[in-house]
């Protein structure tokens, strides 16, 4: 399948980046855990070099836990700062104060000793469309926070949200561009939704999703649909013709509807129907 992205948003989405990171001391990078590296724009490294990175881990709740450790240790070995979180229910937020200050240790360092008290670290957070940036202002910032007004050197119309007398962040999320370096990243982000499915091939999508779950998440998968594993007999055809029939997705006379049973395939995973799935792993992902 040829996946595509819709690249006429990059170069207004990079500009609002690089019109404020000189303002930024600190990049909170979201990525979603399914697929940590695929969801990652690696630009950002460039475009946040010098500046302290926190990268979190949302839709934790969506991946496999184990994989998710095993994430953090991968990041965290890489130099940065990093923590699992669930943006929706508020889940690993507590930690990340305490995270931010860790990672900003040089500039209040720094500051203090230039005898500048009291400056809030300033972050942005970032991250490809759909990966939970506005989920996570909203939760993270919550209802207690004020905006602050308008400061000299912000892009007009932007607004500091101030958290608490130690951090602001900017209310508006920088949008990333996947990068589809290879087949396998676009692959990823189609199955976790993020690319518009009118243009994909469902079947084939739901196809290659159950191939990888007949080797990882057998169990979950097998359970799910109620199948029994015959071992190898055992193939991504046979499941969605299963799900066909139990799902009774069928066109007018009585033609089996693959595209139906993809879709309901796809859309059990999508929203963690088919169990805590993480899509690919360090060594993998290379
Ligand atoms: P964006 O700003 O990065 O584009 O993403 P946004 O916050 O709009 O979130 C995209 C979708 O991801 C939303 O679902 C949101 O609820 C969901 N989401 C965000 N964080 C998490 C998380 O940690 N866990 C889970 N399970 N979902 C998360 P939606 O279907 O578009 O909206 P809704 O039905 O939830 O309202």
């Amino acid at each position: 399948m040829n996946y595509q992205w819709y690249p006429g948003h990059m170069t207004k989405a990079k500009r609002m980046m690089q019109e404020n990171i000189g303002l930024i001391d600190l990049v909170i990078e979201l990525v979603d855990a399914r697929i940590p590296l695929s969801s990652r724009n690696p630009d950002i490294d460039e475009l946040g070099k010098n500046k302290a990175r926190l990268i979190l881990l949302n839709k934790s709740d969506l991946a496999d836990r184990k994989a998710n450790q095993i994430w953090v240790e991968y990041f965290k070995a890489k130099g940065f700062h990093v923590l699992e979180i669930n943006a929706k229910t508020g889940q690993g937020l507590k930690a990340i104060q305490g995270m931010v200050k860790e990672a900003c240790q040089d500039k209040i360092e720094r500051d203090r000793k230039r005898g500048i008290k009291n400056r809030p670290v300033r972050a942005i957070v970032v991250g490809i469309p759909n990966v939970g940036k506005s989920t996570f202002i909203n939760s993270f910032a919550g209802k207690a926070c004020t905006k602050t007004g308008n400061k000299p050197g912000v892009t007009k119309g932007k607004q500091w949200i101030r958290l608490n007398k130690e951090l602001e962040l900017l209310d508006t999320p920088g949008i990333l561009w996947p990068k589809f370096e290879s087949e396998e990243v676009g692959r990823n982000l189609a199955f976790i939704g993020s690319m518009n499915d009118e243009i994909l091939q469902m079947t084939e999508l739901a196809s290659d999703l159950t191939a990888y779950l007949l080797k990882h998440y057998r169990a979950e998968l097998l359970g799910r649909y109620q199948m029994e594993d015959t071992g190898d007999a055992v193939t991504p055809a046979m499941v969605l013709e299963h799900v066909c029939e139990n799902r009774k997705c069928y066109k007018k006379g009585q033609e089996p509807d693959y595209e139906k049973a993809a879709s309901l395939v796809i859309d059990d995973f999508r929203s963690g129907r088919l169990g805590a799935v993480t899509l690919e792993m360090p060594d993998a992902a290379g």
